[in-house]
């Protein structure tokens, strides 16, 4: 499954190999949006950077977005605004829009393409009215006109929608290139296939990764849910995977950027075709907690079906899938934390609005960095150790805690000797072990089901044909390499027999 936007704008940066002994000010691991974007502002700055990617640039949930930089965020502002003070949510607010303004500017200045939209959400049914109109009045106390509009221009009935004007949505794949064109052009150093596994704080911070070693005064870590971190913050966050397609459709498309504020969850949004004839239709939706379903590839078939459905004659052209992190407390994590003496800083939390909220990050974390004075809003939203979601998050390590049992105890004992069926995945057990078996392209791999990260038990994703952990988010291909999430090395290989 790979997104239209890596489809159509692969990232082909290179990068350079880590030599021996390196170093640098700010070490930057994690090349999404978050890592790029305060990569480039600390290097634009005069910093010596160096950004660490295990994967490729824009890999994970940038490279797998649908991209839409918006301030109305679905039911977002009335979450916020029920667990914090009014000027906590204006901060957030404010926030995000220093994120898109300086987006915007960025990609103006850069030649990136973007489109100024309508954004809406909406909903589908009677009972979504309330929460839409909770949503709209939580979005005006934090200074967005935010109004009641139900002529959406969709071609399925809704029960009612708000929307916001002159919002934005792009290209990230592009928008990632010229970010990282700009971070190089001002002397960072980008390191390709280099995996974080562990971090030493002392009078520096010392970095052990897979493809070499090396010190930074400081480092960010730009990686999703946070690795290497000793803080615990990946216990706070839920793992939220959901699913995307772009389809050619005959006629004309509704030009907003829609979400559902009901489930189940569907988001909207055009593209300008590759082609530079009309546009492409993008759907999300259908998601879930990393390793919790177990009809993945029954849910991507259902947006398929439901694009179909809506938009007659729609041919799907691109099938993904990506996860990203709901924090307990409502608000992104970024800041310092707290066990490292100003020398380790995060970004994560963005609850699926990270196109915005990861440009916020960048600049917050180059104040903070800086030693200058921060924007307004980024005093105020606190830092990585917010602990006014713990009720919240005590319910979050409730599910971890009910995943982990029935992971270990739960289910039947299944044998692991034959061979599971092409796309298959079972986990079975030797002794009290538990073992995990996949077919994947005529080749059967064993490997160890316990995850790398802290013991949960993984689960075969079989859209995505890997194994999933439950807990926090872990990923792993079929034959135990690390994709993404808390953990950091692979699952080792086991006998089969
Ligand atoms: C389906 C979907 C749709 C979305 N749509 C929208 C939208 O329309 N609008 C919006 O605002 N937001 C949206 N989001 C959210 C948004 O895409 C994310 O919040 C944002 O992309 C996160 O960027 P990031 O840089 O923090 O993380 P990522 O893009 O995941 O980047 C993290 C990087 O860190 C690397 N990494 C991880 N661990 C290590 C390690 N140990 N060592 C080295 N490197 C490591 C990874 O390989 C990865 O490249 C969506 C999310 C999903 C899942
Ligand atoms: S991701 Fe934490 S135990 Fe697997």
């Amino acid at each position: 499954m790979t997104s239209f936007w890596l489809a159509t704008r692969p990232i082909d940066a290179t990068g350079t190999p880590l030599s021996a002994g390196e170093s640098a000010d700010v070490v930057v691991v994690g090349a999404g949006l978050t890592g790029v974007v305060t990569a480039a502002l600390l290097a634009r700055s005069g910093r010596r950077v160096a950004l660490l990617e295990a994967r490729g640039v824009g890999a994970v949930a940038t490279g797998n977005t649908t991209a839409k930089a918006s301030l109305l965020q679905g039911a977002l502002f009335s979450g916020i605004r029920r667990r914090h003070s009014a000027e906590v949510l204006r901060a957030y607010a404010d926030a995000n829009r220093a994120g898109q303004d300086w987006l915007a500017g960025f990609l103006a200045t850069h030649g990136v393409p973007y489109q100024r939209r309508t954004a809406w959400t909406y909903a589908t049914d009677r009972d979504g009215i309330g929460r839409l109109e909770g949503e709209r009045a939580a979005a005006v106390e934090a200074g967005l006109p935010v109004v009641r509009d139900d002529a959406t221009g969709l071609p399925f009935p809704v029960a009612g929608a708000i929307r916001l004007d002159d919002q934005l949505q792009f290209h990230p794949t592009m928008a990632l290139d010229a970010l990282l064109a700009e971070f190089t052009s001002c002397g960072g150093v980008l390191h390709l296939g280099c995996r974080l596994r562990r971090l030493r704080v002392g009078a520096r911070v010392a970095l052990h990764t897979s493809g070499g070693d090396l010190m930074a005064d400081q480092v960010v870590l730009a990686t999703g849910t946070p690795v290497a971190d000793r803080g615990g913050h990946f216990a706070v966050l839920e793992p939220q995977r959901s699913y995307a397609l772009a389809a050619e459709v005959p006629g004309e498309l509704p030009q907003g950027m829609y979400l559902s504020i009901d489930q189940p969850t569907r988001s909207l949004r055009t593209t300008p075709a590759v082609t530079g004839d009309g546009d492409v239709l993008l759907v999300g939706g259908n998601g879930h907690v990393v390793g919790r379903a177990a009809d993945t590839r029954h849910r991507v078939d259902d947006l398929d079906d439901w694009t179909r459905r809506w938009f007659p004659g729609a041919e799907v052209t691109h099938r993904w899938s990506a996860q990203d992190y709901a924090p307990a407390a409502g608000l992104p994590l970024v800041g310092g934390l707290p066990w490292t003496h100003g020398r380790v800083f995060v970004a994560t939390g963005y609850h699926k609005w990270g196109m915005t909220n990861a440009v916020a990050a960048g600049l917050r974390l180059l104040a903070q960095l800086d030693g200058g004075s921060h924007p307004g809003w980024a005093s105020v939203l606190g830092s990585a150790t917010d602990v006014t979601g713990w009720p919240t998050a005590a319910r979050l390590t409730g599910g971890v805690g009910i995943e982990a049992v029935r992971g270990w105890f739960g289910g039947e004992v299944r044998s692991v000797a034959d061979p599971p069926a092409e796309g298959q995945g079972v986990v079975g057990r030797r002794g009290l072990r538990p073992v995990a078996v996949s077919t994947v392209e005529g080749r059967t791999c064993a490997v160890s089901a316990v995850c790398t990260h802290l013991g949960g038990v993984v689960t075969w994703n079989e859209a995505e044909r890997s194994w999933d952990c439950p807990l926090h988010g872990s990923r792993f291909t079929a034959d135990g390499r690390v994709l993404e999430g808390p953990a950091t090395t692979d699952l080792p290989g086991v006998e089969r027999g």
